[in-house]
């Protein structure tokens, strides 16, 4: 028997919103799509989600009474670009988007964050709603209102804030995802117990490997989101607390662009937790069995912990550390980095030294 879908409200004034979050979630959220888009919704995907998942969505809103109109762009992150926001704009005036519609973004980040982009301008803002079919995309890049697109200097560096209308992270889409994809979005899921909720962390690290199961995902999904929804709602724009949200993103950065693509995101943040535990025991700020739980709850779901476990590699520390001082994060020249006094007790750490990091990364190289 499917579970009663859990709602989490993300609490933004004029802009709050729910994740529906669960098996059947579709199902449930079908009232809510219905008075957001009418009898009718553009649905932005890419051609391998609609191969996958195309056809549930249709009869799900069909149901509903709500036909679909499909913009199906290319798979893949090139997607993030001018080009391909200018031809989605395009697609949306072609099928008539007008100020008053909803759109909605089918699939995994990159849909998700190119569509929340194209929502933000065209004619100046519209509504869209995600219902993001990835784990990465459920547990995080659908949630919290950061839309982007890629430029030529870097990831991310042309976007906005955005809040979706409604957020609907049905689990029966994993079902088709290889488990390198569940394991990697996993990585966000733990991120969010290691920054600030202990009890969190210890249930994951009781289920172990079991914890990607159909019968405890979602459970672990609504958790991680629900954290999130309260970091967002008390800094939607980053001016503090949010940031902690990049636990181990600083080190999973430096760590994809030395990769070249070679290496998934939730791959590379994995390392990067278990090097920003490490690096604050090492500094004296963490307990060192807290950075060993870190690293082996990681290691019994399959995520990299070791330079030498991660994809993309062989890695320069060098190379790293500088890619870290650029991280777009920074200010005033040394490096921020996210730092843990311990299991879900994250804080901002803002003036590392480029030097000491580069002796640090080559050590764990070695
Ligand atoms: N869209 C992802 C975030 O706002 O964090």
């Amino acid at each position: 028997m499917t579970d009663q879908p859990d709602i989490v409200p993300v609490t933004l004034g004029a802009r709050s919103y729910d994740v529906v979050i669960g098996e059947g979630a579709l199902d449930s959220a079908l009232p809510a799509i219905r008075e957001l888009c009418g009898a009718r919704a553009v649905v932005i995907t890419d051609s391998t989600i609609a191969g996958l998942h195309l056809d549930t969505l249709t009869l799900a809103l069909d149901s509903a009474g709500i036909a679909i109109d499909p913009v199906i762009a290319p798979p893949g992150e090139d997607q993030k670009s001018f080009s391909g926001l200018e031809a989605l704009v395009d697609a949306l005036t072609h099928a008539g988007v007008e100020r008053g519609d909803t759109i909605i973004a089918f699939g995994g980040g990159v849909i998700g964050d190119l569509t929340g982009f194209a929502a933000s301008v065209y004619m100046r803002g519209i509504r869209f709603i995600q219902i993001p079919t990835t784990l990465l995309s459920q547990v995080d890049s659908s949630v919290g209102g950061k839309t982007a697109i890629n430029t030529k200097a870097g990831k991310n560096l042309a976007g906005s804030f955005h809040q979706p209308s409604l957020v609907v992270a049905d689990t029966r889409f994993l079902a088709t995802l290889a488990v390198g994809e569940l394991r990697a979005g996993y990585a966000e899921i733990v991120k969010a117990a290691l920054i600030g909720d202990a009890v969190m962390f210890g249930r994951l690290e009781a289920l172990g490997a079991r914890v990607l199961d159909p019968d405890h995902i979602a459970s672990a999904i609504a958790d991680a989101v629900r954290f999130k929804a309260a970091v967002v709602a008390e800094d939607e724009r980053e001016a503090g607390r949010r940031a902690l949200l990049n636990l181990g993103h600083t080190f999973a950065h430096a760590f994809e662009a030395e990769a070249c693509g070679g290496v998934r995101h939730g791959e590379a943040v994995a390392l990067g937790l278990a090097l920003a535990f490490d690096w604050s025991a090492q500094e004296g700020r963490c307990p060192g069995p807290d950075a060993d739980r870190v690293r082996a709850h990681l290691a019994a779901v399959g995520l990299p912990t070791r330079v030498r476990d991660l994809a993309g590699g062989p890695y320069d520390a060098a190379l790293l550390a500088e890619r870290m001082r650029h991280d777009k994060k920074n200010a005033g020249g040394s490096i921020t980095l996210i730092l843990a006094k311990g299991i879900g007790n994250a804080y901002i750490e803002p003036s590392i030294e480029a030097s000491r990091l580069a002796d640090f990364l080559e050590d764990q190289i070695a």
